[in-house]
């Protein structure tokens, strides 16, 4: 029974796992980096490698100790090489391939996006091919999963992600770091229907997104308010709009990706979702709605493992060693990757 460790530095969580062959996931610690960035509204790529590079090590040791073996126990070692902040990706892949030459065990380079996009193998069992859903900080994506290592996108965003653009909307109205959480929770006590918001690209043809207009529609929106003010109950209400037109943009894109999948892959049952804007329990439960009615059930990972977090990597690492997939210690870690290029 293989034992892998995962490791994860590639944005501002600094975290480490171990899984095992047969799913379990025997340990999973994540440091977050939020009271560092919290200054500055938005991750800081500097700060972020600094701050990887103080505690990773810490964070592999409690992993280890958590899943209650040793180094020795070790049959792999997967690292996120990219894509992410290249500080951060260099701090966790430089420590993997350490482990991995001292303790001679291979080393899997794993792509962050590859992790995501196959979490739900290691919480759901899922079969190939199924369709994704990748909503992110750095990305907003359908993915067409189709084997390890084979990736089709067949949709995209043309500018902002949309956990990009939940912290901006948090960072324009001041109400803390991470933004969507922030954002949620302030939806929470709102209600829709005050603000005129846009639902970029609805009613297109293809599965694209684009939540840059909305984003600039949301700081009209603040800077049109009388004399300057916005009251608490005016962000409330921002931010109940701002999901709701989020809402609505993802169920019209959706049903356009389940049918391009379908063209390929008739009878598609599933559609994963994941990345760290999953989240959500609107977007979760709006999205589970409206492709229950085309008899499409949603499979979401536990919230924990939706966020940034190193099972996932782990599990990049169990999948690949399965196939005899490894890299060699000279695998340069890349800021931009896609998962095409795998
Ligand atoms: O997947 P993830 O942990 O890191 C990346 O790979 O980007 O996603 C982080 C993103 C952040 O933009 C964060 O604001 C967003 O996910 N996010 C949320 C929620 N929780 C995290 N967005 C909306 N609602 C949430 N509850
Ligand atoms: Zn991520």
């Amino acid at each position: 029974m293989m034992n892998i460790l995962g490791i994860e530095t590639s944005c501002d969580e600094t975290a480490a796992s171990i899984v095992t062959e047969n799913r379990k996931i025997l340990s999973n610690v994540v440091k977050s980096q939020n009271e560092h960035h919290a200054p500055y509204g938005g991750v800081v790529p500097e700060i972020a490698a600094r701050a990887h590079l103080v505690i990773v090590e810490a964070v592999v040791r409690q992993a280890i100790k958590e899943a209650k073996l040793d180094f020795s126990d070790l049959d792999g070692v997967a690292a996120t090489c990219g894509p992410g902040l290249i500080g951060g990706v260099i701090v966790g892949s430089m420590l993997g391939k350490a482990i991995s030459a001292a303790r001679k065990i291979p080393f899997v380079a794993a792509n962050h996006l590859e992790g995501h996009a196959l979490t739900a193998r290691l919480t759901h069992n899922i079969q190939f091919p199924y369709l994704v859903l990748l909503l992110s900080g750095g990305h907003s994506q359908f993915i067409i999963v189709e084997e390890v290592g084979e990736y089709q996108i067949i949709g995209n965003t043309i500018d902002d992600a949309l956990g990009e653009a939940f912290d901006k909307v948090a960072k324009m109205l001041g109400i803390g770091f991470p933004g969507g959480p922030a954002v949620e929770k302030m939806a929470s006590f709102g209600s829709p229907g005050r603000f005129n918001l846009p639902r970029p690209l609805r009613g297109r043809e293809n599965s694209d997104f684009s939540f840059s207009g909305l984003k600039t529609s949301v700081r009209n929106k603040i800077e049109q308010s009388k004399n300057g003010t916005f009251s608490e109950k005016d962000i409330q209400d921002l931010c109940s709009d701002f999901q709701y037109a989020v809402s609505d943009v993802i169920k019209d894109r959706v049903l356009n990706a389940l049918n391009i999948f379908s063209k390929k892959y008739p009878n598609c049952e599933k559609l994963v979702l994941c990345g760290g804007v999953a989240s959500n329990q609107m977007i979760r439960t709006t999205l589970e709605q409206s492709v229950q009615t085309l008899g499409v059930n949603l499979v979401a990972p536990p919230i924990n493992l939706c966020t940034d977090n190193g099972a996932m990597i782990a599990w990049v690492g169990v999948e690949r060693l399965k196939l005899g997939l490894s890299n060699t210690l000279d695998f340069k870690p890349r800021p931009r990757w896609s998962l095409e290029e795998l």
